[in-house]
């Protein structure tokens, strides 16, 4: 059968499972279009339907060994009606352990076929870790799985989850971090961080988190365009220091067709 469009939805704080995402739905040479979750603005209100002549690409990463739980959530008003699926998680070069088997068993709870699934690098949210992933080579190398993938499930569509790395039941994880940004005088209120932010955790003065929204996903770091959202604490610095050591040595990419 040929496809007629593909679709990339992702929650994607820092944008590493956005560009591992967009690189797939690329690869594929369909029509493209794209869904992003990340914001709390963005959450979906009601289901979001596909068909059976379309290609859905997910996008979430890895926190603790799992999907982000908000991830999840977000992904369950997703409908397929036997919808091929390309399952994608996004990790920090330390292991994506039970992420990848999980997405692909959302996926196919609501209706996808898992067809390819790959458990991408890409800069790790916390230290410098795989700062420079997804690079050129990665890229090229996930467009390729996209364009392979499509071209297989054009002959025939197989369920690729049960050769998906991963345990069941699931580890713990899939909760935010423990470290919580703060906001310099370079502030200039202009509500960036607010809008963007997963959970609504910044107050409107862009000034203080709440702590119990605050997933830790640095994603107003990484939007602030005054670069005053920072997490500069001893205890972070230290923490940070000796994870970049420990997850010095670069992983591989792991796509399954
Ligand atoms: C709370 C939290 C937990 C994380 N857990 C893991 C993990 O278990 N394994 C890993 O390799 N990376 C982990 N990471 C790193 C992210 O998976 C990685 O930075 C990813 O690129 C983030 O995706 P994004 O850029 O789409 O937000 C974690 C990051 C955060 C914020």
């Amino acid at each position: 059968m040929k496809f007629k469009k593909v679709t990339a939805i992702y929650f994607s704080p820092t944008s590493g499972s956005l560009r591992n995402a967009m690189a797939v739905a690329e690869g594929t040479g369909l029509p493209m279009g794209s869904i992003d979750m990340t914001a709390l603005k963005n959450a979906p209100l009601g289901e979001i339907s596909f068909g059976s002549d379309e290609i859905v690409v997910l996008g979430a990463p890895c926190y603790g060994g799992r999907i982000p739980e908000i991830a999840s959530s977000r992904f369950s008003l997703l409908a397929g009606n036997d919808t091929p699926c390309i399952v994608t998680v996004t990790y920090g070069n330390r292991h994506y352990d039970d992420a990848l088997v999980e997405l692909c068993d959302l996926a196919q709870s609501h209706g996808f076929i898992p067809i390819a699934a790959a458990a991408l690098i890409a800069k790790h949210t916390y230290g410098h870790i795989a700062e420079s992933r997804p690079d050129e080579i990665d890229l090229e190398t996930t467009r390729l799985f996209g364009q392979k993938a499509v071209c297989g499930a054009e002959k025939a569509i197989i369920d690729v989850t049960p050769s998906v790395p991963g345990n069941r039941p699931y580890k713990d994880g899939g909760k935010g971090g423990i470290f919580r940004p703060s906001t310099t005088d370079a502030c200039v209120k202009c509500s960036k961080c607010v809008s963007e932010c997963p959970t609504g955790a910044i107050s409107d003065d862009c000034r203080t988190i709440d702590n119990a929204k605050c997933l830790a996903c640095f994603r107003c770091i990484s939007v602030c365009p005054m670069k005053a959202k920072v997490m500069d604490s001893e205890e972070y610095r230290a923490f940070a220091e000796g994870f970049t050591q420990k997850l010095s040595v670069p992983r591989k990419n792991l796509y399954i067709l």
